[in-house]
């Protein structure tokens, strides 16, 4: 039986518009699950929206709506983006759904007859923009106004709550947890381990003066922290209340995707509320770096965020993912500019993959009447082509499994320019005039299969192009070995002109 993946974006705050940042992770967890479809996996792919807490109140506030009537607004246009970039998610989840906020109460329910939670009080420093209580050491003050690390302003809280016992997890976490799971950078799991894992504090779970959030039921005027509530959208995102957590279990691998800012809530919290339940604790979670611009970090009051509908109308959503998967670097903070995405799009996706199809499709009607020949095999240069593509194959698997998707990228890049080589050192035209048609026959035969390499291969990147050739070259079903076939395309007739890729002309300042 297949191998079962779940995939997870975070749930993104519906508290504003979506920015590029968003549709970075979002388009991660796409790319990453359509490469473990062509690895055979069995893939499942949740993202949704996390709807309550204070900050999300307090916007719909100040807009004078209700808040139900706020996150409606909001969710509506991500789920918009997420079309506009092709992705295809199993299950979207808003923590506003009946049947999540069904499931999140029973969970309380569960550990409080567990005895895993206790009444006390909460006193100290909360940011509300980052839902997150703050150290004495996490504030700054700001010529009078308390901030938190990050600038924003925070508030001092004095009221009832229940805690969640997470200091005697450490012991776990450290010696266990941390051992299976797979925190990708590692920097960042040294991080965890080094400085914020020593000062581990019980957890906050309940509110009493934000009322718009999940009721914890057993104590009415108690309403559940906004991080209790959103982790568990990745369970209740599996559909259907029923079994939930049977189905949780049988995943084989559980990939969380994020940013470095809640790694965390992913690290620390979440595996200890999931194994306290005797639930699977993900097997890798995900930090990517951020997505900055040229003016540094984004932010509404330097007014420089980047709206991913405009980049989109503008170049396309298979340009811009291309873009995102080749030129941010996915451990690092990376930049986007709209100059660096002209130059990715003409000189890798116009000149480069782009223009091999149409080369090819021009040959192939001039020289073979649009229809495919058979190669001859025993020439060196076809078995030195066999021999790369098995090599590039089992490289792309191990990028797969390391997330290294600009390195596949580059392969492709790689086996773009020894085909175009090929092509000139060859010289087709001459090959034709000659009635050098051995030769001919073979060089066309491995442009063909190099196509088929180079659209598989990015398939899960650039998908409406990939699909559009995979189409005319008639693969009705394809995997990633689908590569290592090089029969299949054998006096196939193929007669188009399409240009996948047009050049974006530059204008000069
Ligand atoms: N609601 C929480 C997550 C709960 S998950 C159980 C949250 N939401 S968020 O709207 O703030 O989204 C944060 C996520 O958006 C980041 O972890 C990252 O995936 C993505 N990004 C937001 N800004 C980003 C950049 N500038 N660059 C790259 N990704 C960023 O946190």
């Amino acid at each position: 039986m297949a191998k079962k993946v779940l995939i997870t974006t975070p749930i993104y705050y519906a508290s504003g518009n979506p920015h590029i940042g968003h549709a970075y992770t979002t388009v991660l967890a796409d790319v990453l699950k359509d490469y473990y479809r062509l690895l055979g996996y069995n893939t499942y792919l949740v993202t949704g929206m996390d709807e309550h807490g204070q900050k999300i109140h307090d916007k719909a506030e100040a807009e004078g709506i209700e808040p139900l009537e706020f996150v409606n607004n909001v969710s509506k246009i991500f789920i918009n983006l997420w079309s506009k970039l092709n992705i295809k998610y199993d299950s979207f989840i808003r923590t506003t759904d009946k049947d999540h906020v069904k499931y999140v109460q029973s969970i309380f329910a569960k550990y409080n007859e567990l005895e895993k939670i206790y009444k006390g009080d909460w006193k100290g420093y909360y940011c509300p923009n980052c839902e997150e209580s703050k150290s004495n050491s996490e504030i700054i003050n700001d010529n009078g106004t308390l901030k938190c690390d990050i600038g924003h302003n925070i508030e001092l809280k004095d009221e009832e709550a229940f805690f969640y016992k997470i200091n005697d997890k450490k012991n776990w976490l450290v010696h266990k947890c941390f051992k299976k799971m797979n925190i990708i950078p590692d920097n960042r799991k040294n991080e965890l381990l080094n400085s914020f894992i020593n000062n581990l504090l019980d957890l906050c779970i309940t509110r009493t003066k934000n009322n718009w959030g999940i009721n914890t039921i057993i104590y009415p005027n108690h309403y559940i922290y906004v991080w209790l509530d959103a982790l568990f959208s990745y369970i209740s995102g599996l559909n259907k209340i029923e079994n939930l957590n049977n189905k949780w279990n049988k995943f084989n691998k559980i990939i969380h995707l994020m940013s470095k800012e809640i790694i965390r809530f992913h690290c620390i919290y979440w595996p200890i509320f999931l194994n306290d339940l005797k639930l699977k604790i993900p097997t890798d979670i995900i930090s990517h770096g951020w997505i900055i611009t040229e003016s540094g970090k984004m932010s509404k009051s330097l007014n420089n965020v980047i709206d991913p509908f405009e980049i989109i109308n503008k170049y396309g959503s298979d340009q811009f993912r291309y873009f995102l998967l080749k030129e941010i670097p996915i451990f690092n903070d990376g930049v986007y500019s709209e100059k660096l995405l002209i130059e990715c799009i003409n000189s890798d996706l116009s000149n480069n993959i782009g223009n091999l199809y149409s080369r090819f499709n021009g040959m192939l009607a001039k020289y073979f009447n649009s229809e495919i020949p058979e190669a001859d095999k025993k020439l060196d240069i076809y078995k030195i082509f066999k021999k790369t593509i098995k090599a590039h194959y089992k490289k792309i698997k191990v990028c797969i499994k390391n997330f290294q998707f600009n390195e596949i990228i580059k392969i492709v890049l790689q086996q773009i320019y020894w085909v175009n080589k090929l092509i000139e050192d060859n010289k087709p035209w001459e090959l034709f005039k000659n009635e050098n048609t051995n030769l001919l026959k073979t060089i066309i035969n491995i442009i063909a299969y190099n196509i088929k390499f180079v659209y598989i291969v990015l398939s899960p990147i650039i998908k409406e192009k990939s699909l559009y050739v995979i189409k005319k070259l008639c693969l009705k079903k394809y995997s990633l070995k689908s590569i290592l076939n090089f029969i299949d395309l054998d006096y196939l007739k193929i007669d188009d002109n399409e240009i996948l890729f047009k050049r974006i002309e530059q204008k000069n300042n």
